[in-house]
């Protein structure tokens, strides 16, 4: 085998591992972006703290499997009406299905819905790997 036909494998067999690295790195959720996304866009309208103050949402510290609707804020119609179609627990399916989309996870919910004395509306975060950087640092609000 000549020189050049080595160095050519041998930079095809590099390039494929740091390929294979690249994705497993990326495929680890990443707490900082999470953080940031968190605070930005879910700070708005939620206490992040252990406080546990109602805002204009339920405060989600222990939210990640917490029954939903059990912390004893003034839930909207729309929710309590989803709930009487079935209790369930905010694990990472339904966290994902809610924050990706939520006026189509609940229909009508407050949380996406704007009014004169709350003028933000939250429509869901699009991004696949922004909703697992969200969902793994929701996880650590306990
Ligand atoms: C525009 C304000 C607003 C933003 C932004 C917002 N929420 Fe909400 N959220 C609400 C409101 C209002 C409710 C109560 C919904 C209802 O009663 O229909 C709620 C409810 C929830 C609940 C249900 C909690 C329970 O006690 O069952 C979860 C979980 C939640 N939000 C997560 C999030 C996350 C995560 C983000 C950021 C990615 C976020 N929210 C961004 C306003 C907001």
């Amino acid at each position: 085998m000549q020189i050049k036909h080595i160095l050519l494998y041998g930079i095809i067999g590099v390039s494929f591992i740091l390929l294979i690295v690249g994705f497993w790195y990326r495929s680890q959720p990443n707490l900082e972006i999470g953080k940031r996304l968190v605070d930005n866009s879910c700070g708005v309208c939620h206490d992040l703290t252990s406080e546990k103050k109602h805002e204009r949402g339920p405060y989600l510290w222990g939210v990640y499997n917490r029954p939903a609707g059990s912390s004893g804020f003034p839930y909207s119609e729309a929710f309590l009406a989803k709930l009487e179609k079935g209790s369930f627990i905010w694990d990472d399916k339904h966290l994902e299905m809610f924050i990706a989309n939520p006026m189509q996870f609940i229909p009508r919910t407050n949380m996406g819905k704007q009014n004169s004395k709350h003028p933000t509306a939250f429509s869901g975060i699009e991004s696949a790997s922004n909703r697992e950087d969200v969902l793994a640092y929701i996880k650590t609000l306990k």
